[in-house]
């Protein structure tokens, strides 16, 4: 059975955290595709050609601890709007969209571009402050030495540059439900985009 869930949105909105729990729920494979540009973003913070880099990802790069830091997630969102380093990730997504068993992609061009035909498109918000502020407390909780104001411009920054690149925009697909997620806790938001899946995972075309 193929099944395609793709979930957009900006950072910090909590859709790493649905698309983890959606994949689970439905017993779905799940890909974060911004460790990918966090990865080729890590190897060009160590000197290497952003290109390059994209065309030649081992895991290994995708396994690297630092890749979490506020640097390397500036990084990415800039060889991000290189179109090259995005046409090598291109066929890598696809093809993990495509599985058997059903797949979740998480990213901000996954309805738009990468999986423009999925079965249910998603995305997921949530106001400046509580990104900033759920952004800062997990960056803390990794003895992160940063302050509120600086996220807050970090994802600012990081926002303007992923809604504005000219090729695959963060954009909301215009088939895609919206959940914004600043007033829920992460049980409900989790719980909502559930239902959302479960009713397209119920539509005849979709049983058997
Ligand atoms: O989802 P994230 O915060 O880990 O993504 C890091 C950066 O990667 C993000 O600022 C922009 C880029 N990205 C992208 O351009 N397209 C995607 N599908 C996923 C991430």
């Amino acid at each position: 059975m193929k099944f395609t869930v793709a979930i957009d949105g900006p950072a910090a909105a909590g859709k790493g955290t649905i698309s983890k729990g959606v994949a689970a729920h439905f017993g779905f494979a799940h890909l974060d595709t911004g460790l990918l540009y966090r990865a080729v973003g890590a190897r060009v913070l160590g000197g290497a050609d952003p290109v390059g880099a994209a065309q030649n990802l081992t895991p290994d790069d995708l396994r690297g601890d630092n890749l979490r830091s506020a640097d390397v997630a500036q990084a990415a969102s800039q060889v991000a709007v290189i179109p090259d380093v995005r046409a090598a990730l291109l066929m890598f997504q696809r093809r993990f969209a495509g599985r058997d068993g059903g797949a979740v992609l998480d990213g901000r061009d996954i309805g738009t571009v990468i999986c423009p035909d999925a079965d249910v498109k998603l995305f997921v918000t949530a106001s400046d402050q509580v990104r900033a502020q759920r952004r800062f407390d997990e960056l803390l909780a990794k003895g992160a030495d940063i302050t509120l104001t600086q996220v807050g411009a970090d994802l600012t920054a990081r926002d303007a540059r992923d809604a504005g690149r000219e090729n695959a925009p963060m954009k909301q697909a215009s088939d895609a439900v919206l959940l914004d997620t600043s007033d829920m806790t992460i049980e409900a938001a989790l719980a909502a985009a559930i239902a959302v899946v479960q009713r397209a995972v119920s539509l005849p075309e979709n049983q058997g």
